[in-house]
């Protein structure tokens, strides 16, 4: 058992206050190996920004959860040596079972998000109940992230046929019997680099697929029924047209992608959304600086080589994120 206090972690409590009240929104980047950890603390180091580390079931499966924990505390030291303490939140992405949530908690994560938001409504409540119940009475309290309403899109183990928008009337009863300390909720974001079928997006001079907005009147509407509550959004990628390109220069394919326009989510951040869910940015940046290093030097072979230019790319990114999406740069 560590707490996560033990390994320099905090947790989204305060964090989220700030937020709510500063009319911004925490990054919550996801990472699986050392060079999205490396960009993320590099970025949220030089633009002065809060960040949480994400760890989804991929990547627990993938990089072994143990290792991650301890990746996390290099982060806080990392952060240190780079010269800045940034405040950094370890997090348990899409929890599927109070049992993985409890086995996180246990290994020092400071924040754990209970998706139950596939179950009916009641199940959903008294499963996140019970994490929070657990989470809540650590020495170190730790934070929880419920989910209610349905995203659309397909990834790994998060998907779901069809979206169904959180219903604002459920809200106030969901928080008060949960006692969650942040809810995801879903107006029209969705996991993946193709949020959007081509059908329900128009396109503009140059093809490019532009998709329907997202249901502020939705958000609106939750943020009357809980004034100040902090709103997760999740699937909440861009898909940038000029990484989309670049992979598909170099030999990828990557048909009818498209993403959250930044501008939707500047708008968002400014409300209680106050945590933003970004991982297929990163992938999509990663993947086309590989490519390009493989097409355009066929005799290299040392990864540094390919995973050096990612890992730049990626950095770049999420300081632009943070700085002119969510409006966390200076907030640390
Ligand atoms: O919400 C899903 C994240 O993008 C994580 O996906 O399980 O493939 O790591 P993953
Ligand atoms: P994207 O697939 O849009 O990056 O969303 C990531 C996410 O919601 C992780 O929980
Ligand atoms: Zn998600």
């Amino acid at each position: 058992m560590t707490s996560y206090k033990e390994l320099g972690l905090v947790n989204t409590r305060d964090l989220f206050k700030k937020a709510v009240s500063g009319g911004y929104a925490l990054p919550a980047y996801n990472f699986n190996n050392m060079e999205q950890m490396q960009a993320i603390i590099q970025a949220c180091v030089e633009t002065k920004s809060p960040v949480i580390l994400q760890v989804s079931a991929g990547a627990r499966e993938y990089a072994n959860q143990n290792l991650l924990k301890n990746m996390a505390r290099g982060a806080v030291e990392y952060a240190h040596e780079l010269g800045y303490d940034i405040p950094i939140v370890l997090h348990l992405d899409h929890g599927a079972s109070f049992e993985i949530c409890k086995d996180c908690v246990e290994t020092g994560f400071s924040s754990v998000m209970i998706d139950g938001s596939h179950l009916p409504y009641d199940e959903n409540v008294a499963l996140t109940k019970k994490v929070c119940e657990f989470a809540h009475s650590q020495k170190d309290y730790v934070t929880v992230e419920g989910e209610l309403g349905v995203l659309a899109g397909v990834e790994d183990d998060v998907s779901a046929e069809h979206s169904h928008y959180t219903q604002p009337s459920e809200v106030i009863d969901f928080v008060g019997k949960t006692k969650v300390d942040s809810l995801a909720i879903s107006i029209g974001t969705s996991h993946g680099r193709a949020k959007f079928k081509p059908e329900q997006c128009t396109r503009n001079a140059d093809g490019i697929l532009i998709p329907p907005p997202l249901r502020f009147d939705i958000l609106e509407e939750v943020e009357k029924q809980i004034p100040g509550f902090p709103i997760v959004l999740h699937g909440s990628s861009s898909v940038p047209i000029e990484y989309v390109h670049m992979i598909e220069k170099y030999g990828g394919k990557l048909t009818d992608s498209v993403g959250i326009p930044e501008e939707q989510l500047r708008r968002a951040a400014k409300s209680a959304v106050c945590k933003i869910n970004i991982d297929s940015d990163g992938r999509l940046a990663m993947t086309a600086l590989i490519r390009k290093v493989f097409i355009e030097k066929p005799d290299e072979f040392d990864p540094r080589k390919y995973l050096g230019p990612a890992r730049d790319e990626l950095k770049k990114l999420y300081a632009h994120k943070n700085q002119n999406v969510l409006g966390s740069a200076g907030q640390a």
